[in-house]
């Protein structure tokens, strides 16, 4: 009768672990507090409590040195199936999985993509468990063989079935605004610091598919994908097929950040 199960009624959060330690901790637990509070769940522990808990679960997996945590929050259990709901306790559901990231040498070899029409809710920023045009369209690109479905919204590029996008066009970077048609990744938000330490320009402002075809560079980026260059997209080249500087020099901050900061 778990509410979460019956009807996707839930937040979650994935923390990337590295080495036994959290990378970007705070971050998370913000923006699961964030979720929390807009779908009017009290949350069962505070700061102290999770990390006691995440870091118990972490101590359990010592032998990955890569572990993605998932938390899952539902409304709890209820007596009947209602849409409605009372007060309930809600579930907290936690696991570890190793996860793997590629060389830098493999992720130079490009990676494809394919666009399809953003149909999902307008409140993308609740990072809700309630994910089923995300795994279909997850699932499409498995069927494709291309490693992310690039979303657009009426016209507009917003981001991926589970990632942020970027964009770089003569040495500027360009992402969808935070809002209601994008999740504030956390990795989006580390990406942004790294363009900054190195001086670079960068927007958050909108663009379209053409913008999209005409990059010099596209990436995306994810708390377990880290931050992948995208060559082809619906099976054309992007700058002919490169993987660009702008990303070489992203993802080597990135990978210095994560020693530093994890
Ligand atoms: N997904 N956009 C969507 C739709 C996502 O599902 C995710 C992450 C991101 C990137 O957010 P972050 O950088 O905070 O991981 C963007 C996670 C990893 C998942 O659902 O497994």
């Amino acid at each position: 009768m778990d509410r979460g199960f019956l009807f996707g009624d839930g937040v979650y959060e994935v923390f990337p672990v590295y080495n036994g330690l959290i990378l970007g901790l705070e971050s998370h637990l913000k923006r699961l507090q964030e979720g929390l509070d807009t779908i009017n769940i009290v949350n069962p522990y505070d700061k102290k409590g999770w990390i006691s808990i995440i870091n118990e679960l972490i101590s359990y997996h010592q032998e990955s040195n890569k572990q993605a945590i998932y938390l899952q929050i539902s409304r709890g259990c209820d007596d009947d199936r209602k849409h409605t709901h009372g007060k309930l306790k809600p579930t907290v559901y936690m696991q570890s999985s190793p996860f793997k990231s590629p060389t830098k040498d493999d992720l130079l070899k490009g990676s494809d993509a394919i666009t399809r029409d953003d149909i999902r809710w307008s409140q993308c920023d609740t990072k809700a468990t309630s994910l089923l045009a995300n795994i279909m369209f997850a699932q499409e690109a498995k069927n494709h063989g291309v490693e992310e479905v690039i979303l657009i919204r009426n016209g507009i590029v917003t981001e991926c079935s589970s990632s942020n996008l970027f964009l770089v066009k003569n040495n500027c970077i360009y992402t969808h605004p935070k809002g209601p048609y994008i999740l504030p990744g956390i990795t989006r938000e580390m990406i942004i610091d790294c363009a900054k330490y190195y001086d670079i320009e960068i927007k958050e402002i909108t663009f379209n598919k053409d913008s999209l075809m005409d990059a010099d560079e596209v990436w995306i980026s994810s708390s377990t994908r880290e931050v992948v260059p995208i060559t082809r997209i619906d099976n054309s080249p992007i700058n002919n097929g490169k993987v660009g500087e702008t990303w070489s020099l992203i993802y080597d901050r990135y990978q210095a950040i994560k020693s530093i900061n994890a």
